[in-house]
């Protein structure tokens, strides 16, 4: 049983409750793909009060609110160029002992009902939320459609004690006009209540340990802690913390698109044209490989078959991909948002905005270019019961990266420890690893961008592993960051971002948190010490592998 404290406060606004909530230890922030994985491993361990905080109603990230419930694997083959030696690095990350057990089981529950080729399990978003997801976090606390605004750390400036956040209710009145994400995320950050939402304040205190599992890297900037966005102009990593700031990897909003019997009318398209133009292609594709591309419905037998009431996601680079603004604002804008206690994410709402016409400018354009006998047949699902939104397009954009922790002792996962030689089998075992993970480096580069020359040499991705430092910051003792946000290079983070190595991160950093909350810890560093490491590791172990399994042997063998 859970107690509240609640108490009702008349500050500026008559409406503002706020309510203490002081039974959340182990507080993770966001539901991204990691952030699940977290909590999913934290509430398998007794004893560890954990609750998760998700802007939407749909926790996942980019399994779900990000619509993309077709995830990738690695698919990619290395060889030396001296001996010819062939490392499949593709089929050794399929091998099942080298999976997240619990993340396989997740697919296999819906299994590929949309014969795709980019992924060996695409299904419907909606039934992946509703049939997958929500029977696992049943029993866990999450606070839906909730977002953070504040942070308050201790005298020492070093640990967070007190996060408060914003949590808002839809109105049943609610108004017939439907908002796209850049309209209403300031409304999603206001303690006002609006015309479509009701608000409460929570305030969430006698937190032990923070988990930054947010899209945005949210937690980082509130403890205002040292982190890094974007491109970084040296190779070796770059720990003041500048980096770039308006240039990185394009992001994309995703949407649901159904294939009719016959053709059919549809409303034109209500946004204005995407600023400038744009130059959407099927690149060397035809329009039925991109339609099966990550198809998650379908009555055909295969990839290469087109059928009526097919269901697809479009998420494709020469289409709804947005590459001429940058996702977050300067670092100092950033800054300014938060002193100024403004806080909306630190996202640039115009960048939002014009991903948004793009993506509806890519279905308009997509539907007409479609070939004789499927013109007029594409239509943009739009429908709640879909994508979860009126508009049709995702709850949130699909990020390739995010704001990115400078780790304890400056530490930043750099690219050497991820790659090299295909007889070496494996990337660099670090002594603190805690998962495992395998992609190549993919950027999707930003137009009037120029990317700096170490970036475009190829890079052979090894198998490679994961370790705890590059899930600290140098400024917070109790925050442990997963996913995008952690302490790694741009390059690196091209080559995380996928749904199975963030998910695996997150199982690995529910241990890590509830094991420093049952002992007492004050500082995260402090597993770094042998006799707490090698306990995390073994807890760790029984929810996802440590070691690559190659060819039969086991690396490490331990
Ligand atoms: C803090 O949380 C712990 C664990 O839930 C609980 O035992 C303790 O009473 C809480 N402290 C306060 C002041 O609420
Ligand atoms: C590597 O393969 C290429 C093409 O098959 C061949 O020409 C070359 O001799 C091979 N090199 C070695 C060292 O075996
Ligand atoms: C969640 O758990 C409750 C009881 O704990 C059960 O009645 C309910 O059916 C479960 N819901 C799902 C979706 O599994
Ligand atoms: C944030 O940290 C920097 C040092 O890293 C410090 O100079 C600055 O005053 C801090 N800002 C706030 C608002 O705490
Ligand atoms: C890359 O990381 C490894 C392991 O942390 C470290 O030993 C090495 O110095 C780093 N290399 C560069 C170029 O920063
Ligand atoms: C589209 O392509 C044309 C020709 O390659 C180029 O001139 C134009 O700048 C492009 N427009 C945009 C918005 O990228
Ligand atoms: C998915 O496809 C199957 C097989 O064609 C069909 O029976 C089912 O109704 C489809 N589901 C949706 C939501 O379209
Ligand atoms: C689509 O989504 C995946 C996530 O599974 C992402 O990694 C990829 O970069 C996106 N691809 C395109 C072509 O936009
Ligand atoms: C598709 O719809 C557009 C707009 O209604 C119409 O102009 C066009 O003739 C239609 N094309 C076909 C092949 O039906
Ligand atoms: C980022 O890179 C762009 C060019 O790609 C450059 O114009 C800009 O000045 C750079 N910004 C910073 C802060 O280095
Ligand atoms: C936590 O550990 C780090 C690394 O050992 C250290 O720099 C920091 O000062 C510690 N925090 C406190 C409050 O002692
Ligand atoms: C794995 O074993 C096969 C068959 O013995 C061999 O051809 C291949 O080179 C081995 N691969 C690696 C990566 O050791």
């Amino acid at each position: 049983m859970f107690v509240f404290i609640i108490f009702f406060i008349t500050i500026n606004s008559i409406h503002s409750s706020i309510r203490t909530i002081d039974d959340c230890q182990l507080l993770i922030i966001g539901g991204t793909t990691s952030a699940l994985g977290a909590l999913l491993s934290a509430s398998k361990i007794l004893n560890t009060p954990t609750c998760l905080l998700e802007p939407t109603d749909w926790i996942g990230g980019q399994l779900t609110a990000e619509l993309l419930s077709a995830p990738d694997f690695a698919y990619h083959i290395i060889k030396d160029k001296d001996t010819n030696f062939t490392l499949n690095v593709g089929s050794i990350d399929r091998q099942l002992n080298n999976q997240n057990p619990l993340f396989v089981k997740m697919l296999n529950i819906l299994g590929n009902t949309g014969h795709c080729w980019v992924s060996p399990k695409c299904s419907i978003p909606e039934l992946f939320h509703s049939q997958v997801i929500l029977p696992l976090v049943n029993n866990t606390r999450i606070f839906y459609n909730t977002v953070i605004k504040h942070i308050t750390k201790d005298s020492s400036n070093r640990r967070i004690i007190q996060i408060d956040a914003i949590q808002r209710s839809k109105r049943q009145t609610s108004s017939e006009h439907c908002r796209f994400l850049s309209e209403e995320l300031p409304d999603w950050y206001s303690k006002e209540d609006s015309l479509w939402f009701t608000k409460n304040e929570l305030s969430f205190r006698n937190i032990s340990f923070v988990i930054e599992g947010s899209s945005w890297g949210e937690v980082l900037v509130l403890s205002n802690a040292s982190y890094i966005q974007g491109l970084m102009e040296e190779f070796d990593g770059d720990t003041s913390g500048i980096g770039n700031s308006t240039c990185g990897q394009s992001f994309t909003f995703d949407f649901l698109e159904q294939l009719r019997e016959t053709p059919v009318d549809e409303l034109p398209n209500p946004l204005p044209e995407p600023t400038g133009g744009a130059n959407y292609s099927f690149e060397h594709l035809t329009w039925e490989r991109i339609w099966t591309y990550r198809r998650v419905n379908t009555s055909a037998p295969n990839s290469d078959i087109v059928a009526v009431n097919d269901l697809t996601i479009q998420n494709w680079s020469e289409g709804n991909d947005y590459r001429k603004e940058y996702f977050f604002l300067s670092p100092s804008d950033t800054q300014h948002q938060r002193d100024t206690n403004q806080w909306q994410g630190g996202v640039n709402l115009d960048a939002i905005e014009n991903a948004e016409r793009l993506a509806y400018g890519y279905h308009y354009w997509y539907r007409k270019n479609a070939p004789t006998q499927w013109t007029n047949r594409t239509v943009l699902i739009r429908s709640i019961s879909a994508a979860g939104t009126c508009h049709g397009l995702a709850k949130m954009p699909y990020l390739r990266e995010s704001r990115r922790s400078i780790g304890f002792e400056n530490f930043l996962m750099n690219i050497t420890t991820i790659s090299g030689y295909a007889r070496n089998l494996h990337g660099y075992i670090f002594d603190d690893r805690l998962c495992i993970g395998a992609y190549n480096v993919d950027i999707h580069s930003m137009v009037q961008c120029t990317y700096p020359s170490y970036m475009h040499e190829s890079y052979s991705i090894l198998p490679y592993y994961i370790p705890l430092r590059a899930m600290t910051n140098r400024d917070i003792d109790n925050l442990i960051v997963i996913g995008k946000t952690m302490a790694q290079t741009f390059l690196v983070n091209s080559a995380t971002r996928l749904h199975p190595v963030e998910f695996s991160i997150g199982q690995a950093a529910g241990v890590v948190g509830t094991y420093a909350v049952q002992n007492n810890l004050q500082n995260i560093t402090e597993i770094l010490r042998e006799e707490h490491l090698k306990r995390v590791q073994s807890i760790v172990k029984e929810f996802t592998p440590t070691s690559w399994t190659i060819n039969g042997t086991r690396y490490p063998d331990d």
